[in-house]
């Protein structure tokens, strides 16, 4: 198989245990806490089946009740969006997203989000990853026609929520005019998640306060994307919104697995990103999955690389190290989706996001020298988007850094890294890379398409069933018997 230029790699190499490596305390260490090669090469077999068991699940229709949950629907999606678009335009998924999307950028200049969990950190590590840091303090002739974006609903913080409707009253007061309009979006799969529902009823008194108790725009500028039923499809349908508005969320795709159905795709159009590259990204990784050999498989090598690293070397607590800013998000989109796809039944790797060189400064002690119970992989950038900023020559020399005046700050980045990784590694502390040749949709596509494959397969691996979150509904249910008796 042909791999395109800007494909995603997994580099393990450097925490296999060396072969025959003189003996130094650090050599014995790397023995102890490295992950040797042959309990690799004897897994890669399971690996394999693995594998064919999840490409045969994505084609059942018909569940047994024993592997209910299975929300595989988001491995072929990616391609059948794009297949589907071709043949029917405006009438497919991404043609209907397309154009919502390219209506509400039309008609507003600020955009709310309201979601939780999967129906959220997928768009908003996109947004982070993608667009501007300082999107949303740009004036809007430099944001390319497209609103700034804000996501709420995901938590019940009264005074956060006030702090945005504050910002929309100041900075919105003429409605007729499309710099001055805010229009919302409002992600629930089922349609019942009390967080989500609480902000967006809080919204739409907002909403009809600025724009009229029945204006328009309060069915126009508000597009649900919801399951087949469920309170909030009923409470829209209610308001008059036309189905045509809503945006539908696929039966058989979990929250956490949704970025690529309209959950994600949508306020990725919203915010001008290039919907069709994200899909191809991440079509080009399912099909890496499917086809390539374990050599050349990075979702196969890191689900392998990682669960043994969990269940064989003691390293339960598993790092996420982003040598990028943009993609803190994207690590904490994948904090979820491992902590809700695999914490079961008592196991589960913990995940940790951490960003550097920031971090080094507050993390970094600990997974130098604290306890042994951690994998780091680090997410790497290879290219920058932007041009280097220079380190350059200055009049005054007391921080001596004319030293390295030819110098940028990717250079001193790659430093940074190379430094780390071998620091960790002579202490014996075992990393690898994910290595992402720039942050584009086309490798967001990819990277995030690979890290939901890998989840799937570890979860195969370790025999728990990486979709559902049964977990979940226990403080759903608490939440909401308390409320119920506060209100009597
Ligand atoms: O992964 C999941 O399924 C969850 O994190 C959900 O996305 C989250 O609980 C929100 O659910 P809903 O979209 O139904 O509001």
């Amino acid at each position: 198989m042909q791999l395109p230029d800007e494909a995603i790699a997994y580099n393990y190499q450097h925490l296999l245990t060396p072969m025959l490596e003189e003996w130094t305390p650090g050599a014995e260490l790397r023995q102890q806490h490295f992950l040797a090669p042959a309990k690799l090469r004897d897994l890669t077999p399971r690996v394999l089946q693995v594998r064919s068991q999840v490409a045969t699940e994505r084609e059942l229709k018909q569940v047994p009740q024993e592997m209910q949950p299975l929300d595989a629907g988001f491995i072929d999606l990616p391609q059948k969006l794009l297949d589907q678009h071709k043949k029917q335009g405006d009438a497919s998924t991404l043609g209907r997203v397309l154009k919502l999307a390219e209506r509400m950028r039309e008609r507003v200049d600020r955009l709310v989000v309201l979601g939780i969990g999967g129906s959220y950190m997928g768009a908003r590590a996109l947004f982070e990853s993608l667009k501007s840091s300082y999107h949303n303090d740009l004036p809007a002739k430099d944001r390319s026609g497209t609103p700034c974006i804000y996501f709420e609903g995901n938590n019940v913080d009264n005074d956060a929520l006030h702090e945005l409707f504050e910002m929309l009253s100041i900075t919105c007061v003429e409605p007729d005019r499309r710099e001055e309009c805010w229009g919302v979006t409002v992600i629930s799969k089922s349609g019942g998640t009390l967080e989500t529902a609480a902000a967006f009823r809080a919204i739409r008194r907002e909403m009809a306060e600025y724009y009229g108790l029945h204006a328009p725009q309060l069915k126009d500028l508000v597009v649900p994307i919801t399951g087949d039923a469920g309170s909030l499809r009923s409470l829209c349908k209610a308001e008059g919104i036309a189905d045509e508005n809503m945006l539908p969320i696929p039966d058989d795709v979990g929250g956490r697995y949704s970025v690529f159905t309209p959950v994600g795709l949508f306020p990725a159009a919203a915010m001008g990103l290039d919907v069709r590259a994200l899909l191809l990204g991440a079509a080009a990784m399912t099909r890496r999955f499917l086809e390539e050999r374990f050599e050349n498989n990075p979702v196969l090598q890191y689900a392998a690389v990682n669960y043994l690293m969990n269940t064989q070397c003691q390293k339960p607590i598993r790092v996420m190290s982003i040598w990028s800013r943009k993609l803190e998000a994207l690590g904490l989109w994948y904090d979820q989706l491992l902590a809700e796809s695999l914490g079961k039944q008592g196991h589960g790797p913990t995940p940790m996001t951490t960003v550097q060189t920031r971090d080094l400064h507050s993390r970094g002690q600990q997974h130098q020298e604290g306890m042994r119970d951690k994998v780091i992989n680090n997410l790497v950038v290879k290219a920058c988007v932007n041009p280097p900023i220079m380190v350059g020559m200055a009049d005054r020399n007391e921080d001596e850094l004319n030293q390295y005046n030819r110098k940028g700050l990717p250079d001193i980045m790659d430093a940074a890294l190379a430094g780390t990784n071998r620091a960790y590694y002579d202490a014996a502390r075992p990393t690898a890379d994910i290595l992402m040749p720039a942050v584009t949709e086309h490798t967001m596509g990819q990277l995030m398409q690979m890290l939901m494959l890998a989840t799937v397969v570890e979860g195969r691996l370790m025999g728990i069933n990486p979709y559902g979150q049964p977990g979940v509904e226990g403080y759903k249910r608490n939440m909401k018997e308390i409320l119920k008796k506060a209100a009597q």
